[in-house]
């Protein structure tokens, strides 16, 4: 599937709002899987990495039946009921399902395996296997770091760790808590620079909470019992940051997003933005089943590059490929250190960003750790998502500001987080299709 954007004439208008937040979907999966009873999602992200996590679970024994369009019933089965899976579990292009999953079950009393894509299968696992490893959990991957993963019976209970996390990563530190959940003693987890922590606002609601102590997340290990869940889950902020985006750099815009997930671990793109000239209102911002929503107004804005520092890269860490594009429409450069683990996401994030701004006639550098990108006028061209969801959707976004139309190779994986992206930003009346 390619996706081909035309220059906008005219602003981008509207009220819409974005489909369901990707990390809360699979945690409330998760969650719910080993609760008592019946729990239910709203709003569920019905695309293809959290429907991986929905079927993984079925797998395991889990009864999980559609309620509606965006909801999910799900039979929990306790956390002692899961059952021994009869093939791998594939996780297709989801880090998130392969490294929570890996916690999750390495306490359990039988063998699993996960796979992945050519993607996945990419990616570095040695970060959950050692501490796993040392939790007493016994893993094998190809050349000790790559999927498949090999995870054998536990023929003993887990035993709880104190572990500094080396990179920040919510998907690592939400494994070793799920992992903690059956391990016997305190699970103790110092991170380098918060994360998101959708993971721990959701066991409190299942009523197992993590405390903090003196920097250290903690939980307490074995669970006895988590409870049923009733999860509404907001609009992905990752998503929301495209049209977003796109307001912001189309002169004449207007649009409003609604119901979009504000955990302020999410909202380093909203900092960044505010700092290079936009301005982004807030309204109706309330608590929905422990996470903070609200609607974000845009309107468009002349941006200027800034160096961004490296302390908020954590809180936008899904966002530097759109935020590339922002940066190449702005006025001046933008300079991003401190985010090498851009390198191992869906793609090199950074090297297929910069590749792609330099084609489309920007200038810009990779750094080990990030890239500077000179602001300037965006040109026509063919771009090359390298499959990576993320990347095609910021590429079809600098199509609407490009002064000849832009054609995004290789964009399928776009439903693995948002499908529909198309249909929103037309929508918006924005000059996009999908062929
Ligand atoms: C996620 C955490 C982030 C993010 C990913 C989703 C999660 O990964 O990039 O899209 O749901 O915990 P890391 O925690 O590995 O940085």
């Amino acid at each position: 599937m390619r996706i081909l954007s035309r220059p906008q004439k005219g602003g981008l208008r509207g009220r819409i709002g974005v489909p369901g937040d990707k990390s809360i979907s699979h945690r409330a999966v998760m969650l719910a899987a080993i609760a008592e009873g019946r729990s239910e999602i709203a709003g569920f992200l019905p695309a293809e990495d959290t429907l991986r996590t929905a079927a993984a679970f079925r797998a395991l024994g889990v009864p999980i039946r559609r309620l509606r369009e965006d909801g999910l019933a799900i039979e929990g089965v306790g956390l002692r009921g899961l059952l021994a899976p009869f093939a791998p579990l594939d996780c297709g292009n989801s880090g998130t399902a392969m490294r929570l999953l890996a916690g999750l079950l390495a306490g359990q009393p039988f063998a699993s395996t996960l796979v992945g894509d050519a993607s996945l299968s990419r990616r570095p696992m040695r970060r959950i296997i050692e501490p796993l490893s040392r939790m007493g959990a016994s893993i094998q991957a190809s050349d000790g770091e790559h999927p498949p993963l090999r995870i054998d019976a536990a023929r003993k209970p887990l035993g709880a760790i104190r572990y500094s996390l080396p990179v920040a990563s919510a998907q690592l530190k939400s494994c070793l808590l799920l992992a903690g959940l059956y391990a016997e003693g305190e699970t103790r987890i110092r991170e380098p620079h918060p994360t998101r922590d959708h993971t721990e606002r959701m066991l409190a609601a299942a009523g197992w909470p993590v405390h903090e102590e003196d920097g250290e997340l903690v939980l307490r290990g074995p669970c006895p019992r988590l409870e049923a869940l009733q999860v509404a889950v907001p609009g992905d902020f990752s998503s929301a940051a495209f049209p977003l985006v796109a307001a912001l750099l189309v002169e004449g815009s207007q649009v409003e997003l609604v119901d979009v997930g504000l955990n302020p671990r999410r909202l380093g793109l909203l900092r960044v933005l505010e700092a290079m000239g936009a301005r982004i209102t807030i309204e109706r911002e309330r608590l929905c089943a422990g996470e903070p929503v609200g609607d974000l107004r845009i309107e468009s804005a002349k941006l200027r590059g800034i160096q961004i520092p490296p302390e908020w890269v954590s809180d936008m860490i899904d966002e530097f490929p759109i935020l590339f594009v922002a940066a190449a429409a702005a006025e001046g450069e933008t300079v991003v250190r401190g985010a090498g683990e851009l390198r191992v996401k869906e793609s090199d994030r950074i090297a297929v960003m910069v590749r792609g701004l330099r084609i489309l006639g920007i200038e810009a550098e990779e750094l080990s750790d990030g890239a500077i990108i000179r602001g300037g006028r965006l040109r026509g061209g063919v771009v090359e998502s390298a499959g990576d969801h993320r990347c095609a959707m910021a590429f079809a976004v600098a199509g609407l500001v490009a002064e000849e139309e832009v054609v995004v190779l290789d964009c399928e994986n776009v439903a693995t987080s948002f499908p529909g992206f198309v249909a929103r930003m037309q929508a918006l009346g924005a000059t996009m299709q999908a062929g």
